[in-house]
């Protein structure tokens, strides 16, 4: 939520802060601005809209500068205007400042600064804490730093931050907390975002920012760069410096017209790598190192609580699924916003698994340290590398399937279920709880995914034609039961973000008490009844939705024709073991949804009022 990037060296810093921006977009597409320093002045360029509309704005001007920083925005105080957007100056135009995240007391500061005399231009929380910081500065006769280190200590929320002043062209101090900042490392040049996507092209070394750190970037007048990085107590730390292992190709569309159709079109391979290195098909052997070494932790305990937000909590019920037919171990499922903050009872034995695909959505990082302070074991699925969740857990197994763009999740979902098969499988195997033949036919039927999912992916034509007949459907239903079932609210949840229709998943067998009233020859209902499970009962349930003339989509095992008769529409997919048919289905669903928003001319890749990475609670 929110993106942010700043440069500080020899090259002009327009075209890399603007390119930066693009690639942080995700974030937020609310409003986009810059800060330019040049001859001691900061010069800001916002706008409304996106980074484009910005472009557009400081066309013919002056534009030079070697240090800036720049923002995208995803509103949470003040609404998305001109005004409202980052940048924000400080009185007198001194400093400017960036600002992902929430500035909880931002309330009683603004009023004491008012009472000193000071003036805001915009409703947001930002503005209050670079005139802070700033207030701080002059009051106390102090550096910038200094400034910065008094005001942290006094604001209590969730911030990375950038700020430059228009006396020290040379300095950009940033800092985080609860919001995630990674510093680049360049030839006498340093960078700054919220991710490493900016970075990349630029230099391979990175580190990523803690908690409490406050990073002084410089270059000296010799022309080099220094970092320095202390903690809020003012001690000074030793980075470990990371190398990254994205590359550019990764970040760029490849040809398709949507990083979204892209990541759809990926899935084959992204499965695989995902499985590279830890499933060995000869030896039928799964491992994955972060359950080797602690397979105690999950052998002895009574219970496994799996927390995530979106797209990955619908991930965590598959794995609930998963996890109690192979391992005979209870599972729950918590919203990470719930479970941080209600009476939840944990053990210190407790296993907690939390999945993200960002690594850094805030609620389910507070859930983490929730559990933790409880003495649990917290083991996290992710696959931005190096971000917040992955250090904040005791181990973990990243999902490896690249950068994720598009805001609507679909490659990050099927491998986040792939890792949950395959650490039920590495532990079920130890606790002796699965049988030789049944681990040998879930690795051949992992091994065959990918195969499996190219073949699925060639069903894309015939659902573009039945999408055009569905453009302009008001609702839609989803139903499953079994391992379906998480995925109809994932195929509800993917329809309703990027093509604003409304649509709702349910447990088909739960129809009868709410949903059927809704039933009748305008509304669309979406059936996945592959064949394995509860078959025969949600055959029935078909039937019960055709009673009342609802139109039937179903999503069937190839070679059936029971319920191809009974339906309107219908898409065959390659037969698999049932727990893995919510990785097989999940295409024909994304497509759908995919193809009817892109009829409806909607914003694919940056739906309306989302944004990726929800690092604000
Ligand atoms: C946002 C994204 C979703 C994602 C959810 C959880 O809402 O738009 O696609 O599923 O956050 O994010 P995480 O990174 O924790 O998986």
């Amino acid at each position: 939520m929110c993106g942010i990037v700043a440069y500080l060296g020899k090259k002009e810093a327009y075209p890399i802060l603007i390119k930066g921006l693009h690639r942080l977009e995700y974030r937020g597409y609310d409003s986009a601005g810059i800060c330019l320093s040049d001859n001691k002045k900061l010069v800001i360029y916002k706008q409304r809209g996106k980074v484009s509309d910005l472009e557009e704005l400081v066309k013919e001007r002056d534009l030079s500068g070697h240090a800036g920083i720049a923002h995208t925005r995803w509103a949470t105080h003040g609404v998305p205007n001109q005004c409202n957007a980052h940048p924000h100056y400080s009185e007198n135009e001194d400093l400017a400042i960036i600002h992902n995240g929430i500035i909880e007391n931002y309330t009683p500061i603004k009023q004491e600064l008012l009472h000193e005399g000071r003036t805001f231009h915009s409703d947001t929380d930002t503005e209050v804490l670079v005139q802070f910081i700033d207030y701080i500065r002059i009051k106390n006769n102090v550096s910038l730093l200094e400034a910065v280190h008094l005001a942290l200590s006094q604001v209590i929320g969730a911030y990375a931050i950038a700020i430059i002043s228009k006396n020290d062209p040379n300095t950009i101090i940033a800092a985080r907390k609860g919001s995630p900042l990674v510093i680049g490392i360049g030839e006498d040049e340093l960078f700054l975002a919220s991710d490493a996507t900016p970075i990349v092209e630029h230099t391979q070394k990175v580190i990523y920012l803690e908690d409490g750190d406050i990073a002084e970037m410089r270059i000296l007048p010799d022309g080099k760069a220094k970092l320095d990085i202390t903690n809020l107590e003012k001690v000074r730390k030793t980075p470990l410096i990371h190398k990254l292992e994205m590359n550019l190709s990764m970040l760029e569309k490849g040809g398709f017209p949507h990083f979204m159709l892209k990541e759809i079109f990926e899935q084959p391979r992204t499965i695989r790598d995902c499985l590279r290195g830890r499933i060995n098909a000869e030896q039928n052997n799964v491992a994955l190192s972060g359950i080797i070494d602690h397979k105690d932790k999950f052998l002895n305990t009574r219970r496994i609580i799996i927390t995530a937000c979106g797209t990955s909590w619908h991930s965590a019920l598959v794995g609930e699924y998963i996890l109690e037919e192979l391992l005979h171990i209870p599972v729950e499922v918590e919203y990470s916003s719930e479970f941080r903050y209600r009476d939840t009872v944990i053990f210190p034995d407790d296993v907690i698994i939390a999945i993200s695909q960002s690594g850094e959505t805030a609620d389910t990082l507070a859930a983490i340290e929730k559990a933790k302070e409880n003495g649990a074991f917290v083991y996290g699925i992710c696959n931005v590398v190096g971000s917040s969740i992955p250090r904040a857990t005791h181990s973990g197994t990243y999902t490896h399937v690249g950068p994720e763009i598009g805001v609507a999740s679909t490659k990050a979902f099927t491998a986040q279920v792939c890792v949950l098969l395959m650490m039920a499988l590495c532990l079920a195997k130890e606790k002796k709880t699965i049988s030789e033949k049944r681990y040998v036919d879930l690795i051949d039927a992992l091994c065959s995914l990918p195969a499996k999912l190219e073949q699925t992916l060639k069903l894309d034509e015939q659902i573009f034609d039945f999408s055009k007949i569905f453009t302009y459907s008001r609702n839609f239903l989803y139903l499953g039961r079994g391992y379906n079932y998480p995925l109809a609210l994932e195929g509800a949840l993917k329809l309703k973000e990027i093509s604003y229709i409304h649509a709702e998943g349910y447990p088909a067998a739960e129809m009868k008490h709410g949903p059927i009233a809704l039933i009748d020859a305008e509304m669309p209902v979406l059936v996945i009844a592959t064949n394995k499970g509860s078959y025969d009962k949600i055959v029935s349930n078909i039937q019960e939705v055709r009673a009342r003339k609802g139109r039937i989509i179903s999503i069937v095992t190839e070679g059936d024709e029971t319920v191809r008769s009974l339906s309107d529409f219908c898409i065959a997919i390659p037969e698999t073991e049932e727990m893995l048919v919510p990785i097989l289905a999940s295409i024909p669903l994304q497509l759908l949804a995919y193809h009817i928003a892109v009829l409806k001319k909607c914003n694919v890749d940056q739906p309306r009022n989302l944004a990726k990475s929800v690092t604000v609670e």
